[in-house]
């Protein structure tokens, strides 16, 4: 099967991506809702939950991707080997990821992975990049207690800009990690593996 092709990057400010999704309905979604949620942003072409959830049959798992030929091909990829604990959402996540788990459960979400989000270096394309405050607080305010956030980049100034917004969240607090605590790796993990390069990971729990 060829890999889909789709555009390397994508402005999440345009307006073709500001869109007003649905709901996610968990029941509709999995075949067991009421499992522990894994919920992973900007998923690409979403073989790490791929992989986690043929491991992991006791977890759900989400993967949000605003990329939507991703999305499509990685959902046909999950249904051809029947794994019923895996749904991939096309989603800008900046946008509308509020709105995407307005009618989450409480206590159902347990872990977020936002890894290698788009750097966009220049100053002026500041805005496209994944996390902000808005975001942070919609992961925070849907997390159940204990449950965990992990990003890893291997862009230094990403990483301190990312970190310094979950750090000034007071329902949280940090673990450094120098190790991705999960069995597989992304794609792009594995990319910049392969040139020894360096990655920034933390991980970030909610307390109350
Ligand atoms: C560099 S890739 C990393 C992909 C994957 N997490 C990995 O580690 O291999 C970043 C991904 O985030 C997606 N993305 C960027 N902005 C997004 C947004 N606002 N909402 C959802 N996904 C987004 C991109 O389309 C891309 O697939």
């Amino acid at each position: 099967m060829p890999r889909v092709r789709v555009h390397q990057h994508v402005n999440p400010l345009s307006p073709f991506y500001c869109f007003i999704p649905k709901p996610i309905e968990l029941d509709k979604t999995f075949a067991n809702p009421q499992l522990p949620l894994h919920l992973d942003i900007g998923c690409a072409r979403g073989r790490f939950i791929l992989k986690m959830a043929e491991m992991f049959p006791e977890r759900n798992f989400l993967g949000v991707e605003i990329r939507e030929p991703l999305v499509i091909e990685a959902n046909r990829l999950a249904r051809e080997n029947n794994l019923t604990n895996l749904r991939y959402e096309f989603n800008n996540a900046t946008y509308s990821l509020d709105r995407l788990l307005e009618n989450l459960p409480a206590d159902v979400l347990q872990m977020v992975t936002i890894q290698f989000p788009d750097p966009w270096y220049k100053r002026k394309h500041a805005k496209r990049r994944m996390v902000d405050e808005n975001i942070a607080a919609t992961i925070v305010g849907h997390l159940k207690v204990a449950g965990r956030i992990f990003i890893q980049t291997d862009v230094d100034f990403l990483a301190e800009e990312m970190f310094a917004i979950f750090r000034a969240n007071i329902n949280l607090i940090e673990f450094n990690t120098a190790a991705n605590p999960f069995p597989v790796k992304t794609e792009r993990e594995t990319a910049v593996e392969e040139k020894h390069l360096p990655i920034y990971r933390s991980v970030f729990e909610k307390i109350k």
